[in-house]
């Protein structure tokens, strides 16, 4: 569901990488999509259009296409007997749907069977929880200062074209034109990702609040965010500040890390070998570099942690519990 999208596009590109056991795709979009279509280990497939019985016969459907189209067609989906993985934030704080990261919390797939929906979680918060899961394990963190450099193709296919059309049109004094983001994203950052809230804070900071206590199962861990929209096309980078319990030196914190399923340590200063989106982009490992003690503190670190938003922020992580629920689940 959402083919055509930013998110929905890789989802069929891991699906087919991963030889996902698909023995019938159907991708959908809305009516602006008819006609178009989507290739599929070497096959094309027309687009069809969502309506209320596109998910009869289906095992599972994979969900992006925004948040109103997941709260009205996921049930309806579930219902017709799918297991939806569900991209939106629409069912994420849900008590009842489970909120996964493979390599965080795979138990709570189990949960599937309350409502039929798992939903997969923000993009900044994945790549943060993956790091974030063996370091806490082995010295609990008490609380993470975050701050987020993220990519346009957060926000979907059109926020590409916006920052490249911006790029063309100033490099050809042409006027720029602005209509996804309130101000220009050429050369430009905007720390405003989804709406405002009351307590000053955003909505996408907030989401990294909430949903990193639910997917660690751990609502002790303080977390405060800034979530900022950089001129990236592919990648969101994180400066990470942890305060442990127990102390963990560098050395520490890179064995564990080195070890961690799906992170990868790219950490080299003297080789300027560090995490950047040019490097993350297109590949479904978080790096995460720049690993060094916080001095301010007793027991800090600070991270640089980058990863393919579209990939392990999205379409990964969601065929990746697709793979879990067909191996474990729905046998
Ligand atoms: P479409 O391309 O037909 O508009 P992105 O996140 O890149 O903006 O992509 C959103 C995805 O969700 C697209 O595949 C889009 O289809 C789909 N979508 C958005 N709104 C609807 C809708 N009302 N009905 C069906 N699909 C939708």
């Amino acid at each position: 569901m959402g083919a055509t999208g930013a998110v929905g596009q890789q989802m069929v590109a891991c699906l087919e990488e991963r030889r996902f056991p698909v023995a019938q795709l159907f991708p959908l979009a809305s009516e602006r999509s008819l006609g178009k279509k989507v290739t599929y280990l070497g096959k094309e497939i027309q687009v069809e259009v969502l309506t209320k019985d596109s998910f009869k016969d289906i095992d599972i459907a994979l969900f992006s296409a925004g948040g109103s189209i997941s709260k009205e067609y996921g049930p309806m989906a579930a219902d017709a007997g799918a297991v939806v993985v569900d991209n939106s934030s629409a069912w994420r704080m849900d008590p009842e749907i489970p909120l996964v990261v493979p390599e965080v919390n795979p138990q709570d797939i189990a949960l599937y069977t309350n409502r039929g929906i798992i939903a997969n979680p923000n993009c900044s918060t994945i790549q943060m929880v993956v790091v974030l899961q063996p370091l806490h394990a082995a010295a609990r963190i008490k609380r993470v200062v975050v701050s987020t450099y993220q990519a346009v193709s957060g926000t979907g296919q059109k926020a590409v074209e916006e920052l490249s059309a911006q790029v063309r049109a100033l490099f050809s004094c042409q006027p720029v034109e602005k209509k996804v983001y309130p101000h220009r994203i050429a050369f430009n950052c905007l720390p405003h990702i989804d709406v405002f809230l009351e307590n000053g804070y955003t909505k996408e900071e907030m989401k990294m609040v909430h949903e990193t206590k639910k997917i660690m199962g751990d609502d002790s861990i303080e977390v405060t965010a800034t979530t900022v929209r950089v001129p990236v096309f592919y990648g969101h980078s994180e400066s990470v500040n942890l305060e442990t319990e127990k102390k963990l030196t560098v050395a520490e914190a890179k064995k564990i890390l080195a070890q961690a399923p799906g992170v990868k340590v790219v950490d080299d200063p003297a080789k300027n070998q560090y995490p950047m989106p040019l490097e993350a982009a297109g590949q479904d490992l978080t790096l995460v570099g720049r690993i060094r003690e916080d001095f301010s503190i007793k027991n800090g670190l600070n991270l640089w942690v980058v990863a393919d938003n579209l990939r392990k922020g999205a379409a990964t992580n969601a065929v990746q519990i697709a793979e879990i629920l067909i191996q474990d689940y729905l046998k």
